[in-house]
C-alpha cells in the first residue's frame, strides 16, 4: 500500500529537446505515469516533488483524493521543468486523507522532499526529539518526522546518501523512503526496510518504484534490492549500499510483463480486462512446466527433492483471495499427494505459535509478493525450520526473495484492486505443485500425471467459454441492484469458490455477502433465508464421485422451500439441477478438482456488473488497497 515512484534523467542524456540546463517535463510525466500504474496501492491522496538545476527549493504539488485531483492541480498550476522527481499515491495510516497529510513532506526550508510507504513505529519519540530541537510540524504523519530527521542528518553529513543511511538506522517499523534535495538536482535517494522498492535501469535515466509497474513502460531492465539497503540513482548511475554505508549489489532481472498489459486495452475497467485475460493467465502459468517426455519440471524450485519427498505436512499461508486459492490447493494436493494440508490466514498463522518443523512445507501465496502479513508469516515459518515455497505473480518482489523456492504465476500485471486473473493463476500454480509432488513422491503414475496435466491445459479454453457466456450473468446482475444481502454456497472445492464469490461482491458492490459450506447451511445460516433471498450455489459435477452433486441439489431444495431465489452455477448437461434453479449459469464440464477455475468466473462477472450498475468504481473500491504492506 502506498505507491512510490522516483526518477532521475536529464534531457541532455535522454535525447529529449535539449534545454541548456538539462531540465525537462519528463520527470513529471514519468512520475505521474508511474503513479497511474501504482494507484491501485492506495488512492487517499497523491503528490509529486521535483528538483532541477538552479532551483532553490523542491517544487511540489499534492492533493487529497484520487490521482486525477493532482493531475488537475498540476494542469492549473504548472510545475517547472526538472531533472529528478518523486511521486506518491497514499493509503492513509497516520493522519487522515487530507492535502496537508499527503506526501511529499518538505523539510530543510523546502529544499528537501520526502515520500514514504510503511509505518514508522517510533515516530512519536523521534518527533519529540525534533521538537526539542525547535522543529515544528505541519502534518500528523510519521513521514514528516522522517523528513525532518533526514534534514537534521543532512546538515551533519552534507551528503544525501549518508544522511539517508543515518536516518534509516534510527527508524523502527517498516519503510520505503525516497528523497530529493535541491542541492543534488539529478539525484534520488531511497531506503527500504520491509517495504518494497525496485530499481528500473534506463539509458540516461533511472527509475525507482514500489513495483515494476511504475516503470515498465520505460524499461524492462530492473534491479532487485535486498532488505535494509540504500539506493542512490542519478541519470547515469545506480549505487547500492547497506544502512552502515558498505557498498552492496542489487540483483538484476528482466521484467517479462508487456507494458501494454498494464493498459485497459479498450475495456471499461481494468477488472473487465483482467477477467478477459484469464484464459491467458491460466495458459501462461502452465507454459514451460513439462519436459519433452511430459514430466513436470519446476525451474525455480531451490528445495532439494529429498526434502520434498520427506515433507509430512503442508501449510498454505495467504490473505484475501490468495487464501481462497489456498483452500482449493488443499483439496487437490491432499487428494493427489496424500499429504495433510492446512490453510491459514497469514496473520493468524504468525501469531498463534504454529507447529512447524523441517518436515513442513509452507506454501505462501501472494499476487503482489509484498503483503506484509504473508511476508511476516514466511519469515516466522523459516525461523521455525520450515521450507517455504512462494506462489507469486510479481517479479522482483520480497516474498519470493525471502523464500526457499518460487513458482511464479504468469498472470501479468493485475491493476484492479480486487483480484481476478491472479486467483485463477494461483489455483493453476497450486495444481502444478500438487501434480509435481505426486510425481516426485510416486503417488501417481507418470501417465496419470500427464493426463491430469493435459486436462489442466484444456481449462484455458473452457475459461474462455465461460467468459463468452458472460452477458446473461451481467443482465442478471443489473436486475439485482436492490439486493442488500447475498449468500453463496458450495461444497468441496465449490466452498472456496463460494467464499471468493462473496468476497468479490463485498469488495466491489459493498453488499453484505457470505460464503458458506453447503453442508453447514442447516447448522445455522439457513435462518437467514426468507422470501426472495438471493443465494448462489456452486454445483459440483454430476459425473463426480461421493454423492456431492446430489447433496448440493438437496441443499438447493431446502433453501428454495424457504423462499430463496437460487442462482446456480452448474455444468453443461446437468439436467437434474435445472429444475431447481431460478437462474442458471452454465459452465463447461471439467474434472471435479479443476472446476473452481470455471465456477468462479460468473461470480466475478456478477460482482463487477452489479457494482458497475450501481455506478461504483470497480477498479478502486473504497477503503481498499491492492498491496497491503502494513500489518
Ligand atoms: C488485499 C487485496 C486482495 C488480495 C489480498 C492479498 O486485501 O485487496 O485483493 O487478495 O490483499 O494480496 P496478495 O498480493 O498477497 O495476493
Amino acid at each position: 500500500m502506498c505507491g512510490i515512484v522516483g526518477y532521475a534523467g536529464t534531457s541532455l542524456l535522454a535525447g529529449d529537446d535539449a534545454a541548456a540546463s538539462g531540465a525537462s517535463a519528463r520527470p513529471l510525466e514519468v512520475a505521474l505515469g508511474g503513479l497511474k500504474r501504482l494507484e491501485y496501492r492506495g488512492y487517499d491522496s497523491a503528490g509529486v516533488a521535483l528538483v532541477g538545476p538552479g532551483s532553490p527549493t523542491a517544487a511540489f504539488a499534492k492533493k487529497a483524493g484520487k490521482l486525477e485531483n493532482l493531475v488537475a492541480a498540476v494542469a492549473e498550476q504548472p510545475l517547472p521543468d526538472a531533472t529528478a522527481a518523486v511521486g506518491h499515491t497514499r493509503w492513509a495510516t497516520h493522519g487522515g486523507p487530507t492535502d496537508v497529510n499527503a506526501h511529499p513532506h518538505l523539510a530543510d526550508e523546502g529544499r528537501l522532499a520526502v515520500i514514504h510507504n510503511g509505518i514508522i513505529e517510533n515516530f512519536s519519540e523521534l518527533r519529540g526529539s525534533l521538537e526539542r530541537d525547535g522543529v515544528s510540524f505541519l502534518s500528523d504523519t510519521d513521514t514528516e518526522v522522517a523528513a525532518q530527521l533526514l534534514a537534521r542528518e543532512y546538515r551533519t553529513a552534507g551528503d544525501l546518501t549518508a544522511a539517508m543511511a543515518a536516518t534509516a538506522r534510527q527508524l523502527e517499523g517498516t519503510f520505503t523512503l525516497l528523497a530529493v534535495h535541491a542541492d543534488a538536482p539529478e539525484t534520488v535517494v531511497g531506503a527500504r526496510h520491509d517495504s518494497p522498492l525496485v530499481v528500473g535501469l534506463g539509458e540516461g535515466e533511472n527509475f525507482l518504484g514500489s513495483d515494476v509497474a511504475a516503470f515498465v513502460a520505460h524499461t524492462k531492465e530492473a534491479l532487485e534490492l535486498a532488505q535494509d539497503q540504500i539506493v542512490t540513482i542519478t541519470p547515469t548511475s545506480v549505487e547500492v549500499s547497506d544502512f552502515a554505508g558498505n557498498p552492496a549489489e542489487g540483483k538484476r532481472f528482466t521484467v517479462d510483463w508487456d507494458a501494454a498489459a498494464a493498459e485497459k486495452g479498450g475495456f471499461d475497467s481494468f477488472m473487465d480486462k483482467e477477467i478477459h485475460d484469464q484464459p491467458h493467465a491460466v495458459a501462461d502459468t502452465l507454459l514451460g512446466r513439462t519436459d519433452s517426455s511430459g514430466r513436470i519440471i519446476l525451474d525455480n524450485l531451490r528445495i532439494d527433492e529429498s526434502v520434498l519427498r520427506s515433507v509430512d505436512k503442508i501449510i498454505v499461508i495467504a490473505c484475501g483471495t490468495a487464501a481462497y486459492a489456498g483452500h482449493v490447493a488443499k483439496y487437490a494436493i491432499e487428494h493427489w499427494c496424500r499429504i495433510p494440508v492446512e490453510v491459514e490466514l497469514a496473520h493468524e498463522f504468525r501469531y498463534r505459535d504454529p507447529i512447524v518443523d523441517e518436515r513442513t512445507l509452507v506454501v505462501a501465496i501472494s499476487q503482489s509478493g509484498e503483503t506484509m502479513d504473508t511476508l511476516m508469516a514466511v519469515r516466522h515459518a523459516r525461523e521455525q525450520g520450515a521450507k517455504v515455497l512462494a506462489i507469486v505473480n510479481t517479479n522482483g518482489s520480497t516474498i519470493p526473495r525471502e523464500s526457499d523456492a518460487v513458482l511464479y504465476t504468469h498472470a501479468g500485471p493485475e491493476i484492479a484492486v480486487a483480484s481476478t486473473k491472479a486467483f485463477l493463476a494461483q489455483i493453476t500454480a497450486a495444481y502444478i505443485l500438487g501434480l509435481y509432488l505426486a510425481q516426485l513422491r510416486g503417488n501417481k503414475f507418470p501417465d496419470e500425471v500427464a493426463q491430469l496435466f493435459d486436462e489442466l491445459r484444456d481449462m484455458s479454453r473452457k475459461v474462455q467459454t465461460v467468459i463468452e457466456r458472460g452477458e446473461y450473468v451481467r443482465a442478471t446482475a443489473r436486475s439485482m441492484q436492490a439486493a442488500d444481502k447475498v449468500l453463496f454456497l458450495g461444497r468441496h472445492v465449490g466452498y472456496p469458490v463460494a467464499m471468493e464469490g462473496a468476497l468479490k461482491l463485498k469488495e466491489l458492490a459493498y453488499i453484505h455477502a457470505e460464503g458458506f459450506a453447503a453442508g453447514e447451511l442447516k447448522h445455522g445460516p439457513i435462518a437467514l433465508i426468507d422470501e426472495g433471498q438471493p443465494v448462489f450455489v456452486v454445483v459440483p459435477s454430476p459425473r463426480g464421485r461421493d454423492q456431492l452433486h446430489s447433496k448440493v441439489v438437496s441443499n438447493i431444495q431446502e433453501i428454495r422451500a424457504r423462499g430463496a431465489r437460487t442462482l446456480v452455477i452448474a455444468e453443461d448437461g446437468d439436467d437434474v439441477v435445472r429444475q431447481y434453479a431460478d437462474e442458471i449459469f452454465w459452465i463447461p464440464q471439467a474434472p471435479s478438482l479443476l472446476q473452481p477455475l470455471l465456477a468462479v468466473v460468473p461470480l466475478q462477472i456478477f460482482a463487477m456488473a452489479l457494482a458497475g450498475a450501481k455506478g461504483l468504481d470497480v477498479d478502486q473500491p473504497r477503503n481498499l488497497a491492492k498491496s497491503v504492506t502494513v500489518e
